[in-house]
């Protein structure tokens, strides 16, 4: 599945709007049902308008499946000439807006996989979510 779900971020990270930053993410999520959904980051002129990869992923899976299955089992984040890309911190409580404390985070550079985290490792004490903390 890891390998699976970078591939997924890789291929999606090519389609990244990012003309101001040159700085394209791939996202690519499971759901706990099996069902796989990528996104890429978002960016536009006016600065603040632009979105994250994390969040393209995340909006696939909202407008994909129904309530009873929008949990994030696994998520992998790919960035290019990035060693190891980790979620910015917004993206960590979006993740954690459909994760549990054990979703699992791939942590990846442009070969492959390089770390996997825990979205309780990664967002310790967060905000708003029982079990995640
Ligand atoms: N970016 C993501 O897509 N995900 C993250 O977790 C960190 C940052 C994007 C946002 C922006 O388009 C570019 O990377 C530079 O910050």
């Amino acid at each position: 599945m890891e390998r699976e779900l970078f591939e997924a971020a890789r291929e999606v990270m090519q389609h990244a709007h990012a003309p101001y930053s040159e700085f394209r993410v791939g996202a690519a999520l499971v759901t706990v049902s099996g069902r796989i959904f990528a996104g890429c980051n978002v960016e536009n002129a006016s600065y603040p308008e632009g979105w994250c990869a994390e969040a393209s992923a995340i909006a696939a899976m909202v407008a994909g499946t129904p309530k009873t299955e929008r949990r994030i089992a696994e998520i992998a984040v790919v960035a290019e000439r990035q060693e190891k890309v980790t979620p910015c911190g917004g993206c960590r409580q979006r993740i954690c807006e459909f994760g549990t404390k054990e979703t699992i985070v791939h942590l990846c550079d442009e070969d492959g996989p390089v770390a996997s985290v825990t979205l309780g490792e990664l967002l310790p004490f967060a905000f708003g979510m029982k079990g995640v903390g």
